[in-house]
């Protein structure tokens, strides 16, 4: 099993990222830490409290940061709604976060490591940036981090910013300077995992409590794909669970390692992956950049997944 740290802001796609990771049999999660994203923290910390309690899935979960390392949060809730995850009923937690704060939680599961771990944040960075700043000497315990987040191509916070990016430019930049290991899975991709009706059907199919809050969340979360995005053909983009599925399929994917950096700076493409896919830099490549995949096998994981739990 990989052992993963999970980084989230639960979030309706998030919250099928951490139904494949516990589902898939695939993993030792150590932990589950929150970003202030989607939502304020309080309501992605109370999410992933709430998914873990659905699932029953008991890990150490820490809290993260309040909000983006210099700017104001900024929440996603006409895509999630005013929890941050509306549309099923979930229960209510059963237990509750550690103590320490998720860069201390971080920080003590890596040192108290034998094995790198790897990270997958599918939120902004700032929590991993700040790990990143206070602990430099961690960094060689870090396996990998495979993220959601970014795009060669397109952005949907801005035209150019994907939304995990725009959220905290400084983070991002941090982390994709950080010299470690780099999978990213930008808008390319997670634009081609799309869920159709069908799809959603086949999640309450499974006949479990997780296959119909799958189904629940994901009835909530199309009809912003539907009105707001016409040219996905009524799709609705898992971005998220794009991140751990390239971690247990990685030939399910296309990417290319490639130079990456994040502007910080410009006022029409703040919070952009400048993504040099060609070379014409001569860098060094520091970021494996996802941009294709198998939708059906993707689908067909997802279900697999959500038919091993509750
Ligand atoms: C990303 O933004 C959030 O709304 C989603 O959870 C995903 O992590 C997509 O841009
Ligand atoms: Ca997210």
């Amino acid at each position: 099993k990989i052992p993963v740290i999970i980084d989230c802001d639960p979030g309706h796609d998030d919250a099928i990222m951490l139904m494949l990771a516990f589902g898939s049999g695939k993993f030792d999660v150590r932990a589950v830490t929150t970003s202030a994203g989607n939502q304020t923290q309080e309501k992605t910390l109370a999410n992933a409290l709430k998914i873990l309690t659905l699932i029953e899935a008991r890990v150490p979960v820490y809290k993260g940061c309040e909000k983006p390392l210099l700017r104001n949060l900024m929440i996603s809730d006409y895509v999630h709604g005013e929890t941050g995850l509306d549309g099923p009923i979930l229960p209510s937690p059963v237990f509750q976060a550690e103590r320490m704060s998720a860069m201390e939680g971080i920080a003590k599961i890596l040192t108290e490591s034998d094995e790198k771990i790897t990270i997958v944040p599918t939120g902004p960075l700032t929590n991993i940036a700040t790990f990143l700043l206070a602990f430099p000497h961690l960094k060689n315990k870090i396996e990998r981090i495979s993220l959601m987040g970014g795009g060669i191509f397109r952005g949907n916070m801005t035209p150019l910013a994907e939304y995990n990016m725009a959220a905290d430019p400084e983070a991002a930049s941090i982390v994709f300077g950080s010299g470690v290991n780099i999978t990213m899975c930008g808008l390319d991709v997670t634009h081609k995992a799309l869920v159709f009706q069908k799809d959603i059907e086949a999640f309450r199919a499974i006949g479990n409590h997780t296959g119909k809050a799958a189904g629940d969340m994901l009835d909530f979360f199309s009809k912003f794909y539907r009105e707001n995005r016409v040219e996905l053909d009524g799709g609705a983009a898992l971005h998220d669970p794009c991140a751990i599925a390239w971690l247990i399929a990685p030939d399910m994917f296309t990417s290319k390692q490639c130079y990456v950096d994040v502007e910080t700076q410009g006022t029409l493409t703040l919070g952009a992956t400048v993504v040099d896919f060609y070379n014409v830099l001569h860098k060094t490549p520091n970021v494996e950049v996802v941009y294709d995949m198998d939708r059906d096998r993707f689908m067909d994981l997802l279900i697999e997944a959500i038919r091993q739990l509750p």
